[in-house]
């Protein structure tokens, strides 16, 4: 396996919308091969997510994870979800109901914000063989996923954010932005 490059803010891949993948190509070995380096990409850059545009493929391919007791991310009462791909991902329904809470980027490193995401929704795939999927998600694993498809579509969590204050370095965001939302809530 190997470790790829990944795309950072202001590369085109990112901003634009990703290609459906055929039925030919998800049996080709070049995107298995290509799921197994984006696993280990993830991984290797403490991500809870990676998509396809992130490492220069402009193909409708996502992965995700809800990592077991991940201090980071304040998972608490989660069940973890193994580092799993979707394929051609659609949402098919949705809360009206939204959420803040903090995203970050392995294209935009070191940085963070505040942004809005629906708190439940119910999402249809492939799997990395082919076969449908749909799943329910809620709460932080909800996020990841509208945060992963918005890569499909070129669209980066900054353009979601409403308070532009809240984009904010790491170590500042931390210190004050979570800070000031644990006040509030
Ligand atoms: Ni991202």
């Amino acid at each position: 396996m190997t470790l790829l490059k990944i795309a950072r803010m202001g590369h085109p891949v990112l901003h634009q919308r990703a290609e459906e993948l055929s039925e030919e190509e998800i049996q080709c070995p070049e995107i298995q091969r290509l799921i197994d380096d984006m696993i280990e990409t993830m991984e290797d850059a403490d991500g809870v997510g990676i998509a396809a545009p992130q490492v220069f493929v402009s193909k409708r391919l996502f992965i995700a994870s809800l990592p077991p007791d991940n201090d980071r991310y304040d998972l608490v009462g989660e069940a973890d979800v193994p580092p799993t791909a979707f394929l051609n991902p659609t949402f098919v329904e949705h809360s009206k109901a939204t959420e803040e809470g903090f995203e970050g980027c392995l294209s935009i490193p070191s940085i963070r914000g505040l942004v809005p995401r629906w708190t439940e929704l119910r999402m249809e795939a492939l799997d990395r063989h082919g076969k449908p999927l749909s799943i329910k998600a809620d709460g932080f694993f909800a996020r990841v996923l509208q945060h992963e498809m918005d890569h499909l579509d070129g669209i980066l969590f900054p353009e979601r954010i409403e308070d532009m204050r809240t984009l904010s370095f790491e170590e500042e965001f931390d210190r004050y932005v979570m800070a000031d939302l644990q006040q509030r809530t």
